[in-house]
């Protein structure tokens, strides 16, 4: 996909009630139309952030699209007292028109001022949003981004290996590693055996676990 490509986005609804986005020129979804907000709460939150026994940490999410893993990760900051530094990078930012009519499920439907916080914070600076939570949207191509920070987990959210290859290349984990803290953790939807392959190339310890339903296996990989 090229920079000057225009994306034709648009919003679906998912089997738990929350929306997704549809990316029509890749033909690619945002989550799982089974549930999106399942989804992530399954693959993020549950084997990725609650796994980690950190008070403060450095969140990188590869992918912002719809903004409900950033705003998981902010509800999880403010009812469990984590502070986040949250780094996350989108080349094709979603139109508002689109976030401001995403449907979040009731469960968290009392945080969608938050929601519309998160989109609407400029992009390439820190931004508090809360007491414990820094949101820092950088607007670029991770393929070509060259990661500064040191970080303790990431949200490895591309779209599919089949539809963007290049966002799941090796060189990306190499990266990754060089800046994650021993003990850091990758956490991803995705269980294609290449993906698997280049995190264990880069050194990653990589382990399958069961996926959110409706897709059999999901990926952890741990900085031993
Ligand atoms: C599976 S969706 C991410 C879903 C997102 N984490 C959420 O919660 O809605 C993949 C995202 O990667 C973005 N993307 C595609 N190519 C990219 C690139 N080269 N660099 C950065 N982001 C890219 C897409 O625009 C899309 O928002």
């Amino acid at each position: 996909m090229e920079r000057q490509e225009v994306q034709k986005i648009k919003l679906v609804p998912t089997g738990d009630g929350t929306s997704t986005l549809f990316n029509q020129n890749l033909g690619e979804h945002y989550h799982s139309v089974r549930g999106s907000y399942t989804e992530s709460m399954h693959v993020y939150i549950n084997a990725g952030l609650r796994s980690l026994s950190l008070k403060q940490l450095t969140v990188l999410e590869v992918g912002f699209g719809s903004g409900l893993n950033a705003l998981l990760a902010l509800i999880e900051s403010l009812t469990r007292g984590i502070k986040i530094h949250y780094l996350t990078i989108e080349k094709y930012p979603v139109p508002q028109e689109l976030w401001t009519g995403f449907s979040l499920p009731a469960e968290i439907e009392q945080y969608r001022e938050y929601f519309l916080t998160l989109h609407s914070a400029p992009w390439d600076e820190d931004v508090q949003i809360t007491g414990d939570f820094v949101l820092h949207k950088i607007l670029g191509d991770w393929t070509q981004y060259e990661l500064k920070h040191s970080i303790d987990l990431v949200f490895y959210d591309a779209f599919s290996y089949d539809k963007q290859p290049e966002m799941w290349a090796q060189e990306r984990f190499e990266m990754i590693y060089r800046q994650m803290r021993p003990g850091g953790v990758v956490t991803t939807y995705a269980a294609k055996g290449v993906i698997k392959n280049n995190l264990r190339h880069a050194g990653f310890s990589v382990e399958r676990l069961p996926g959110a339903p409706g897709k059999r296996h999901m990926v952890r990989a741990i900085k031993k």
